[in-house]
């Protein structure tokens, strides 16, 4: 469906599991391109950038992929091969970042290309560390051509915090020549060392006490074959985290979301504002914490500053943690998140824009913004064409707004949670 009509909601209520992690479903996708034998992935997540993932290591490395109701079955092909035509990442910051860099690994060539959001988006940051290493790399946006093969390890000191950059390199170390050391300066999601290393390539960390942190990866020809299982992704349970939180008499069970430390910033949040939220049935699934999260609504919460190390831990949650800020006692403020500006829109200038629209005070910086609540909403038109987060952050917003809220290009959500709508539906005992 297109366009979402929204009305403030009744309490939200029951039990749900959200979207599989998009995450660790691209890496348990594009990684069996590695491994040395059958892989077997449960409960991935069937969106439309996980599918351009598992489409890109099919035309590259995979001789089958097949579906049945526990999984998906991949097998990798004993070599990997240039495909014909370019490979359309769709989307998808993660599938093009990663696959550049397991492209330059190996003695293959391949075109990426992008829709209109994902070619805007800057691909430099993984093409220069490539280059550096010795990958052939045209291209600073997409489309980009890649031409992998005789890689030398490098130290890379990356300008930023980020997962998909240190992936690309990592990836890329696995094929070169001696090892390959990133080094960022502050620590983003560590999905990548904890599959990787679980699966047999050898990978130290250092954390280092002005909260940088540096991964180092040795060479290795084949990883181990894999029998992976995704859990809930903790950006997606975040919709229904600050709607529970927001909606009066709502209580919330979100069951299996990956509760990784590097992810889960969004519960230091919860701290600072007073939000009831309560953690049960912890435990492992493939390498990954696990929990079931019980959001109940909280009144009086107070604002809440995000910045430093705590941004990448949960830089996804901040359009939907703007929405939590307007109905908090005070301003808010959020700084250091500049990479904001180059995800799938400018996430400061797109939720600035639409929270003054419903009313709200928000001052912007070039890396943040403060919001001043608590202030009643008011139903708006929100464009989420080309940003998913978006679409559900103000299907968030709406659900306290007075009026009317309509979301145009409600659509976008299919890129990472395809049943975000039956869930709302399902939370609100099947009103609206
Ligand atoms: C991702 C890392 C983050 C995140 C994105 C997914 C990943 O991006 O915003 O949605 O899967 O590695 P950066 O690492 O570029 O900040």
């Amino acid at each position: 469906m297109n366009e979402w009509i929204l009305r403030s909601s009744g309490p939200l209520r029951g039990s749900i599991r959200p979207a599989s992690d998009k995450s660790l479903t691209h890496r348990a996708f594009l990684f069996a391109g590695f491994a040395d034998g059958p892989c077997f992935v449960r409960g991935a997540l069937r969106s439309e950038d996980t599918q351009a993932s598992l489409d890109a290591v099919r035309a590259l490395g995979l001789d089958t992929v097949e579906e049945d109701a526990a999984g998906i079955r991949l097998v990798p092909s004993s070599a990997w091969r240039s495909p014909g035509e370019a490979i359309d990442c769709g989307n998808s910051g993660t599938t093009m970042r990663l696959l550049a860099g397991a492209i330059a690994g190996m003695p293959v060539s391949a075109t990426l290309t992008g829709d209109a959001s994902l070619s805007r988006r800057p691909m430099k940051r993984v093409a220069e560390p490539l280059r550096l290493m010795g990958a052939d790399i045209h291209g600073d946006f997409a489309p980009i051509t890649v031409r992998g093969g005789d890689l030398r390890g490098i130290e890379y000191h990356l300008p930023m915090a980020s997962a998909q950059v240190k992936s690309a390199i990592l990836l890329a170390g696995l094929h070169a020549e001696g090892p390959t050391v990133a080094i960022e300066p502050a620590a983003s999601r560590d999905h990548t060392e904890r599959f990787l290393k679980g699966i047999g390539a050898q990978i130290t960390e250092e954390f280092h006490l002005d909260g940088r942190h540096s991964v180092t990866v040795q060479p290795t020809e084949r990883l181990a074959a894999y029998d992976f299982t995704v859990p809930a992704d903790i950006s997606s349970a975040a919709f229904w985290m600050v709607a529970a939180t927001l909606v009066a008499d709502s209580e919330v069970r979100l069951e299996g979301v990956n509760v990784n430390r590097t992810r889960s910033g969004i519960l230091d949040v919860f701290a600072q504002c007073g939000v009831n939220v309560r953690l049960e049935n912890e435990r492992f699934e493939t390498y990954e914490p696990v929990a079931d999260l019980i959001i109940s609504a909280t009144p009086n919460l107070k604002p809440f500053e995000i910045s430093g190390d705590l941004v990448p831990r949960l830089i996804d949650e901040i359009p939907v943690l703007a929405v939590l800020a307007t109905q908090c006692d005070g301003t808010t403020i959020i700084r250091d998140a500049r990479e904001l500006r180059v995800k799938e829109t400018d996430r400061i200038a797109t939720v600035a824009m639409y929270l003054r629209a419903m009313g709200v005070g928000v001052e912007t910086f070039d890396d943040g913004m403060a919001i001043t609540g608590p202030r009643a909403l008011t139903g708006d038109t929100i464009d989420a064409a080309g940003d998913h987060r978006l679409a559900m952050a103000f299907a968030v917003a709406s659900m306290i707004a007075e009026g009317e809220t309509k979301i145009l290009n409600a659509h976008s959500v299919a890129t990472s949670y395809p049943d975000f709508d039956k869930h709302r539906r399902t939370l609100q005992g099947g009103s609206n």
